[in-house]
């Protein structure tokens, strides 16, 4: 069996893999493939590990042949693998979800604590020796404790970050999700909102934790944008292409809000210039699971994943 690796990767994958006897080739190369690499690169295989910037479309499996039976992600997200063209030639599709729900809801309430603490301005504000004396104005930013949280899907990363808002600065958690969750209003007095245009204008924080679909494409719009308080923060650490970031620098120049803090961008690795040019938003560079321990584990499992198919059994992570 032969098992491609598309990107140098942290962790045990690689081993796990030979220790199962595989032929395992991976990319040498910390960086992204082209697609004619990555058409010549997985001929023959019969599992494809994959990343979050492969596009592993239609082309890319035929490239493969027909002994492939897997796709095994290393992600929780799969917007980069076409289900449809996966379904067509019977292949598996497999993702990392769980292992990095603690590490990316960490990520998240850093950076709601940064934008609102106004962390990174700060930082530059000292590093250009600008700080000359102490003053009862500088650089006032506004408190996370007692605000309101609207959650943007409540799925285990959404729910990790209501808890921490619940439990931590005693936050009001309010939600949209396709579908209310009881127990979780009872555990922490949570609200659900069925339409997020009711829920916006209610927000000091809003956070999005939905995947990358149809629907989901520029869920966060103009309109939308207009619809949250002035003084409101957006945080988004789930997949760009679900905010307008045109829209957003625009309403972010304009102090049509108060700020944001994002992790993921619609054109990334591209950010949207104007966006670079602003104090009241933080950028980080989709790093949201980015701990030695959370890509060890997402690589272990993977790993798995692709061990089970290829020896017969359903993979533990199966994307439907
Ligand atoms: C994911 O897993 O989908 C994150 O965006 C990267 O870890």
């Amino acid at each position: 069996m032969k098992v491609v690796v598309t990107r140098k990767i942290p962790g045990p994958a690689v081993d796990l893999l030979q220790q199962q006897g595989y032929e395992v080739v991976a990319f040498p190369e910390n960086r992204v493939q082209t697609t004619e690499e990555l058409k010549k690169f997985v001929v023959g295989a019969d599992a494809i590990l994959s990343l979050l910037t492969d596009k592993i479309d239609g082309p890319v499996m035929d490239a493969a042949g027909k002994q492939l039976k897997i796709i095994a992600n290393y992600a929780v997200g799969f917007d980069n693998i076409d289900l449809e063209a996966a379904k067509k030639r019977n292949l598996m599709v497999t993702n990392t979800p769980g292992v990095l729900t603690e590490t990316v809801a960490e990520h998240t309430f850093s950076l709601m604590l940064s934008i609102a603490h106004r962390i990174s301005e700060a930082d530059r504000f000292s590093r250009a020796g600008s700080y000359h004396a102490w003053g009862p104005e500088l650089l006032l930013g506004t408190d996370v404790s007692g605000k309101t949280l609207g959650v943007v899907g409540l799925g285990r990363i959404g729910s990790l970050v209501a808890h921490h808002a619940a439990r931590g600065f005693g936050m009001k958690i309010l939600y949209t999700d396709p579908k209310p969750n009881p127990e979780f209003e009872k555990e922490y007095g949570a609200v659900f909102v069925e339409k997020l245009d009711d829920m916006l204008p209610q927000c000091d924080f809003v956070s999005i934790h939905v995947p990358l679909l149809d629907s989901t494409r520029h869920l966060i719009n103009e309109t939308r944008l207009n619809l949250m308080k002035k003084t409101a923060y957006l945080i988004n650490t789930s997949r760009g292409p679900i905010v307008d970031e045109k829209a957003l620098a625009s309403a972010l120049a304009e102090n049509r809000i108060g700020g944001a803090a994002l992790d993921v961008y619609e054109f990334e690795p591209e950010i949207t210039p104007e966006l670079k040019k602003l104090d009241n938003v933080i950028l980080t560079p989709h790093i949201a699971s980015a701990t030695r321990e959370t890509r060890d584990k997402m690589a272990e499992m993977a790993a798995q994943n692709i061990i089970d198919a290829l020896e017969g059994k359903t993979p533990p992570n199966l994307v439907k």
